[in-house]
């Protein structure tokens, strides 16, 4: 049985507002990515999250797993950054999916060098086929490159109008030093399907943004709270929640070659 033969894929997730969704986001897509059934004689793709922020990645305790990233490390010389080293900070989680996270401490990402974080990019794109990266939504000394070093960089939002506004001057902000010519993806989390008269509709938000939506994920306080409650992947607890249904159309959408080539022309 050979691995995926399918280039590896990257994909980063940051929030246009506190609490959109993206934590929770990083770990059903990933979860997702894992489930997608393989061609015949490939593996199953192996999926590694990646926080990246290390002073309040949340992945960690998200999954109920320990954070394994030494930051003494990440603040010192990326030449030491290789595959054994990165393999020595995964830390594995029941369901299948990797991690790649720091014990967040006060001030955590003070220090760290971007060099650095690249490595360990660079080393887990090695050992693993999809890499999926929680990004912090405080602008970091690394967040271009990772920016850059993703196939899809997707901004999440909720339907609320400042976090609407905020993700669209901060795609604009964000593409214009990073991607010239590929857009990111925005991503409506918490949608409510049933407008009501005074809600925002879709069609305002995508007015609002000023371009159309990757994808909607439907409002479904429940499942991603059991979820993170649970320390597992919503997938893999409640498979047909609207949510885990959502999540896993999202990373199909993500990881679609055809869609990331289109793309590619584009830009
Ligand atoms: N589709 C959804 N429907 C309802 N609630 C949701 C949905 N997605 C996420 N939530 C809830 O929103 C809250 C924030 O989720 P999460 O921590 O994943 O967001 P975040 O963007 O990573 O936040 P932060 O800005 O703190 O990093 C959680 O309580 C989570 O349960
Ligand atoms: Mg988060």
């Amino acid at each position: 049985m050979s691995r995926n033969p399918t280039r590896k894929t990257c994909i980063a997730l940051m929030g246009a507002a506190g609490g959109a969704g993206v934590t929770g986001a990083v770990i059903e897509t990933g979860y997702a990515a894992m489930k997608v059934k393989p061609a015949a004689g490939n593996a199953a793709p192996r999926v590694c999250l990646m926080d990246l922020d290390f002073e309040n990645g949340a992945l960690a305790s998200y999954l109920d797993i320990a954070a394994g990233i030494d930051t003494g490390v990440m603040a010192g010389d990326p030449a030491r950054i290789d595959g054994a080293l990165t393999s020595a900070f995964v830390t594995k989680h029941d369901s299948g999916l990797r991690l790649l996270a720091a014990p967040g401490r006060l001030g955590g990402n003070d220090g760290v060098n971007p060099n650095c974080v690249l490595a360990l990019m660079d080393a887990a794109a090695t050992l693993y086929d999809v890499l999926v990266l929680d990004v912090p939504r405080l602008w970091q000394p690394w967040t271009q490159a990772a920016l850059m070093a993703s196939d899809r960089a997707v901004m999440m939002t909720d339907m609320s109008i400042p976090a609407l506004h905020s993700a669209r001057e901060r795609m604009a902000q964000i593409e214009a030093i990073t991607q010239p010519g590929r857009p990111m993806d925005i991503v409506i989390n918490k949608h409510e399907r049933r407008s009501f008269r005074a809600t925002v509709t879709a069609t305002d938000a995508q007015q609002a943004l000023g371009r159309p939506v990757t994808a909607f994920v439907a409002v479904d306080p429940a499942t991603p709270r059991n979820a993170m409650n649970c320390g597992q992947p919503a997938g893999s607890l409640q498979a047909d929640s609207r949510y885990a249904k959502d999540m896993a159309a999202l990373m199909k959408v993500l990881m679609s070659p055809a869609d990331n080539a289109a793309r590619k022309a584009a830009g």
